[in-house]
């Protein structure tokens, strides 16, 4: 990807509802009945020859949201490259081990290595609270 062609964005656009896509998995074919905001995401993935997921974890997987911008299409994420950041307090390593194994679904080629960032000040935080609750 070139700074021309990728875009940022988070997941989640005001008022999309979850996932009601009447996709099927393994659909390779674009399906007619589609709702408006999945064709619009649709052509936004379709879009991209490449994907960089940055996710938090959160008990130990993705956030919702991203399951479900994911789950709205099939054909748009197959067969494209894909690499990983996971950030968290333990680095978000669990979380990009479950998105990788949901991609795998979708036919997405993961890279080999992860970036994963430790937030320091959030894990000093945590044990912050749990002195304070012994
Ligand atoms: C309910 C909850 C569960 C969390 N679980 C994990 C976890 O399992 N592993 C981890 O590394 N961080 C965990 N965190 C820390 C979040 O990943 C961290 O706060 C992150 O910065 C949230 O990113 P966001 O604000 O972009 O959603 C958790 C935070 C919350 C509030």
């Amino acid at each position: 990807m070139t700074p021309s062609n990728h875009t940022t964005r988070r997941t989640q656009p005001e008022g999309r509802p979850s996932c009601a896509s009447p996709n099927r998995p393994g659909q390779r074919h674009t399906p007619t009945n589609r709702h408006p905001h999945t064709h619009a995401w649709a052509r936004k993935i379709r879009s991209f020859d490449a994907f960089v997921f940055v996710t938090p974890e959160y008990n130990g997987s993705i956030p919702g949201v991203l399951k479900d911008a994911i789950d709205f299409l099939y054909a748009e994420w197959n067969d494209k490259p894909a690499g990983f950041v996971g950030y968290g307090i333990q680095g978000g390593v669990r979380a990009v081990e479950h998105l990788r194994q949901i991609l795998s679904d979708l036919a997405v080629i993961g890279t080999r290595s992860t970036v994963a960032l430790t937030f320091a000040e959030e894990a000093l935080g945590l044990e912050a609270l749990l002195g304070r609750l012994q």
